[in-house]
């Protein structure tokens, strides 16, 4: 893998998060919606900052670490949401991928677009032959969106997760390279 990460879609561009995003970031990943499920969420500007800064010393493709990358409207640049990728230590592990977008961009498609995008990428160029999502059962919207790219389920573990002091679900969905039928 190289350290490229630029990635062009019809109405996204998906690249490094700078630190100019800060506030923007916050103003959504700080939003209790898009947190609900998320176990990062930052509580100022400076938190967004430093994530940012973490994320500097992350390149692109690092094996076992979670690479964040920005989700652009292509047209005007603006910081639409990050989708986060986390690179496994060998492609014979699977792969995972973790979207946020602010409210306002929601419910457009563009979730599936950027997804779709590193879904192409993962079973293509990246040589990946499995990807999984792990998510919280009552996250409706991720679970639509994974199975809109043709994700199935494969476990449901039951109160197996200690999350902000709740003992939670975690559903497990994946995808072989050979099921990924494209954008479609
Ligand atoms: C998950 C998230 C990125 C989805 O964003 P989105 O803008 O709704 O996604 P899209 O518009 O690309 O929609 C993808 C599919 O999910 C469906 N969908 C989206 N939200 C839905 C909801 N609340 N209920 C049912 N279906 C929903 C869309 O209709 C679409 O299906 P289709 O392809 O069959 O038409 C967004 O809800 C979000 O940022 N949530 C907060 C952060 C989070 O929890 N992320 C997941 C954890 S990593």
């Amino acid at each position: 893998m190289d350290s490229h990460s630029r990635f062009d879609t019809a109405r996204l561009r998906l690249d490094p998060l700078l630190p100019g995003d800060a506030a923007a970031l916050f103003a959504y990943r700080g939003d209790d919606a898009v947190a609900r499920y998320q176990g990062w969420k930052p509580a100022s500007v400076a938190d967004a900052e430093a994530f940012i800064a973490g994320q500097g010393a992350v390149p692109f493709g690092t094996p076992d670490a979670w690479c964040q990358l920005a989700v652009r409207e292509l047209a005007s640049g603006a910081l639409l949401g990050d989708l986060g990728v986390h690179f496994p230590a060998t492609t014979d592990d699977a792969i995972e991928f973790g979207v946020s977008l602010r409210p306002t961009a929601q419910g457009n498609g563009y979730a599936r677009e950027a997804m779709a995008a590193m879904l192409g990428q993962a079973f293509g160029a990246w040589g990946y032959r499995r990807c999984v999502g792990s998510v919280d059962p009552r996250n409706e919207a991720s679970i639509a969106l994974l199975r809109s790219l043709g994700f199935r389920q494969e476990a449901h573990h039951v109160e197996s997760y200690l999350f902000r002091g709740e003992w939670v679900d975690d559903v497990i969905y994946a995808m072989l390279a050979r099921e990924w039928t494209g954008p479609g």
